[in-house]
């Protein structure tokens, strides 16, 4: 145990420790993305609002989001601490400079990049996952068709929820026909009132610019850091590299508060 601490407080076991962290961070990411496009559906945002009953409630995925939290963490500090190093090293001129990786304006400028990456990161998790899950976001109640699944109209906000959880029940509406009634936390209205904000919006552009450049560099680099970047898939994890991680992923991103501070309703 001791000797493991020993190795990751090495220049090596740094690296590796951001190689491990940093691909977990991008699976999330993956994860991540693909939930949030709930949120362009057209529903009223009941889908995402479930979707993020799910996601807060299931144990399995609860246990996954404290270890996120800790990879975050760790990925962070290791990160700081690898900067730190090779701008030493760089002073007395070895190490970075010989780093064939270290060619690149995203790769010399990481830790600038993570940091972007981190206070928005900060700002992120305050307005949307503090509030969710320590704040006061209002129950809605949705209507379904029976049989289609379909939301008759719009949601109508529950002003005494109490206590309340969220939950489904059957009932008729007002011509007698049998309806499914859906009551949720409606952090759907929290996102979209957030994204109203101009400097939110340029805030998430930047932060998205700031992490595709982050991850370009990154992605690959962390299978150099654990020697499994063979000659003959070097091309493909670049590809994954560039146009997954850099490309479409921070592009899905910044559509979302995009999307809302242009959406009519
Ligand atoms: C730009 C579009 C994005 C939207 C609309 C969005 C939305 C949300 C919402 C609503 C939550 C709180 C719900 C929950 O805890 O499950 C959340 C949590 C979180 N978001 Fe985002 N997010 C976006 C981008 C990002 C990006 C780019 C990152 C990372 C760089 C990120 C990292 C996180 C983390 C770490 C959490 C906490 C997850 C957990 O508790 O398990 N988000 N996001």
């Amino acid at each position: 145990m001791n000797s493991a601490f020993k190795f990751l407080d090495t220049s090596i076991g740094r690296k590796v420790l951001m190689a491990l962290t940093g691909l977990f961070l991008c699976t999330f990411l993956i994860v991540h993305v693909s939930g949030n496009m709930q949120l362009f559906k057209n529903d009223y945002g009941l889908a995402f609002n479930q979707y993020s009953v799910f996601m807060t409630t299931f144990t399995p995925i609860k246990v996954v989001s404290y270890l996120l939290y800790l990879t975050i963490i760790l990925h962070a500090i290791s990160g700081f601490r690898l900067t730190m190093q090779n701008r030493a090293a760089r002073k007395i001129g070895y190490g970075a400079a010989k780093d064939p990786r270290s060619s690149s304006w995203a790769s010399k400028n990481m830790g600038i990049l993570g940091t972007i990456i981190l206070l928005f990161l900060v700002t992120h998790m305050a307005n949307f996952w503090f509030k969710y899950k320590f704040g006061d976001v209002p129950y809605v109640q949705y209507m379904l068709d029976v049989n289609s699944g379909e939301v008759l109209g719009a949601p109508v906000g529950l002003t005494d929820s109490g206590h309340m959880k969220p939950h489904e029940l059957m009932a008729s509406d007002a011509n007698g026909q049998p309806v499914k009634l859906v009551i949720v936390r409606d952090l759907y209205n929290v996102v979209k009132m957030a994204f109203q904000e101009t400097w939110l919006v340029v805030l998430y552009l930047l932060g998205m610019i700031a992490l595709a450049y982050h991850l370009v560099h990154g992605f690959q680099s962390s299978f150099q850091s654990l020697g499994i970047r063979h000659p003959s898939y070097a091309s493909l994890i670049q590809g994954i590299g560039v146009w997954v991680f850099g490309i479409l992923i921070p592009l899905l991103f910044a559509a979302m508060p995009v999307y809302f501070y242009f959406m009519k309703s």
